[in-house]
């Protein structure tokens, strides 16, 4: 089948290359004209694991395409995929208009039957008025005889393990107006559901909403069990204890129970944000998630000032080790990452900052570089990127673990401690037992834990 698909980042350029794994014929479009020759040279401008392999494979034999022209994926496809970003304004609502912008740009130039499916998040209702953009651009050419369908088809890949998730997908939903184009979206993701039929369809408005209200659950689990966290910790609980024993509840199960510093990346924050202003838009917020939101950003708050009660309230001077910049382990993506409002906190007290991450440190770097504009002058010799974990320790007041690479989770703590000024560890990712740590003469502080008795 012959695919275009309009927007190449994070979702589109796992969907387009996991497309054309399968067979497909696929026109990548994007408007960043960098992004596009990088990929044309086979390399790839974000990290995800297994990836690369699947871009050059498909490249070579000619199924992936790479192009800054909308009508040439266009021309070539049946489906034409929308992938764009959907960031929130200044309300905290769906910014549209990367959306909107495409849609206009397909009734400007599409010739024959199209099937427009809408990939992005976007809110209730945006489909079809999708649709009515570009009914509105073919009007104005005079070409309304033109025919096509409308279809939203939300998109569940994890960042960190999108691939395997495209391939092997928990579900597949699709929301259409009629059978025509089901059994088209049928037909196309086939190969993927070959082993079990995971294919969900459904009107488009339930499936729109499918796609927040899932992202929305998820970010209340981690909500709730991170203002749990804080309760354990006034009355001597330990949060990992609890999370095992609600987990083993099989109505409740043992995934998205991991209290830390708070969810971040480019979907949770945005998507709950989205939902409550939709909630009152319609007249009716969603209260539940207003907390949800604000428990969020307390989280990181809260872990800050768990440092700073620490040295009694002051960290001038201090040096911070810091593992981890990006949002989530096995991805680049600093989108909302705890890294980038601590690493501005701790400089703005006075503090210094030696940070290492395995691949986000140019992504960090980036988005931080805005932020070191407004700080002192002085901010370069401020925060560090180090090449290598243990060098980020070297002659520190404490580490900081902000992200759970796999690389953290059993460091050798002897060099931790040879390293370290003082053998302190702040941990927002609870990876170590807090009764091991004290064992190995290390002081701990983690987020809900306690010592053993
Ligand atoms: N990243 C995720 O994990 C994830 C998961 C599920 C759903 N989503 C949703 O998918 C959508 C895309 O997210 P993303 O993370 O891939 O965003 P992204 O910012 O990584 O990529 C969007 C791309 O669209 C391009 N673009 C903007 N306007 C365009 C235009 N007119 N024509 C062609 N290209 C254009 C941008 O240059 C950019 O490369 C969002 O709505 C997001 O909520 C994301």
């Amino acid at each position: 089948m012959r695919i275009g698909m309009i927007g190449t980042g994070y979702v589109g350029l796992v969907t387009g290359s996991c497309f054309s794994e399968m067979g497909n014929d696929v026109w990548c479009v994007d408007v960043d004209a960098a992004k596009i020759d990088q990929l044309r040279q086979g390399k790839i401008p974000i990290y995800e694991p297994s990836l690369e392999a699947i871009v050059k494979r498909n490249v070579e034999q000619k199924r992936l395409h790479f192009s800054t022209e909308l009508k040439e994926a266009l021309d070539a496809s049946l489906f034409v995929f929308i992938a764009v970003g959907t960031p929130p304004d200044s309300f905290g609502a769906a910014d549209l208009r990367y959306v909107f912008d495409v849609a206009r740009s397909i009734g400007e130039q599409m010739e024959s039957y199209k099937i427009i499916v809408a990939k992005s998040t976007i809110p209730v209702g945006t489909t079809l008025q999708i649709k009515e953009i570009i009914q509105r651009a073919l009007a104005k050419r005079g070409r309304d005889d033109l025919d096509f369908d409308v279809a939203f088809c939300p998109e569940f890949l994890k960042e960190g393990s999108a691939v395997e998730d495209f391939m092997k997908p928990d579900r597949i939903v699709i929301g259409t107006e009629n059978n025509r184009t089901s059994e088209f979206l049928k037909e196309l993701f086939a190969p993927f559901t070959m082993r079990e039929n995971r294919l969900l369809s459904m009107s488009i408005p339930s499936a729109e909403l499918t796609k927040y209200a899932s992202n929305c659950m998820l970010a209340t689990r981690i909500s709730f069990m991170n203002e749990l966290a804080r309760f354990c910790e006034q009355v001597d609980a330990d949060i990992d204890e609890i999370r095992h024993g609600m987990g083993s509840d099989s109505r409740i199960g043992s995934s998205f129970l991991y209290a830390g510093i708070g969810y971040g990346g480019s979907c949770f924050p945005k998507d709950v944000k989205a939902l409550i202003h939709s909630g009152r838009q319609a007249g009716m917020p969603f209260s539940l998630l207003e907390s949800v939101e604000a428990i969020n950003q307390k989280q990181r708050r809260w872990f800050f000032e768990k440092i700073k009660v620490y040295y009694g309230g002051d960290i001038r001077g201090k040096v911070f080790a810091l593992w981890g910049l990006s949002f989530k382990p096995n991805t680049d993506d600093v989108r909302e990452a705890p890294a980038l409002d601590l690493i501005p906190w701790l400089i703005e007290e006075g503090a210094y900052v030696r940070a290492y991450d395995p691949v986000a440190k140019d992504n960090a770097e980036k988005e931080l570089i805005q932020v070191a504009a407004c700080l002192e002058a002085s901010h370069e010799e401020r925060l560090i990127f180090c090449i290598d974990n243990y060098e980020a320790l070297c002659d520190a007041d404490a580490l900081l673990v902000l992200t759970e690479w796999s690389l953290f989770r059993r460091p050798d703590f002897d060099k931790i401690k040879s390293c370290l000024k003082n053998p302190v560890i702040f941990d927002g990712r609870n990876q170590y037992s807090p009764t091991y740590m004290h064992e190995r003469g290390f002081i701990y502080q983690a987020v809900g834990r306690r010592l053993d008795p």
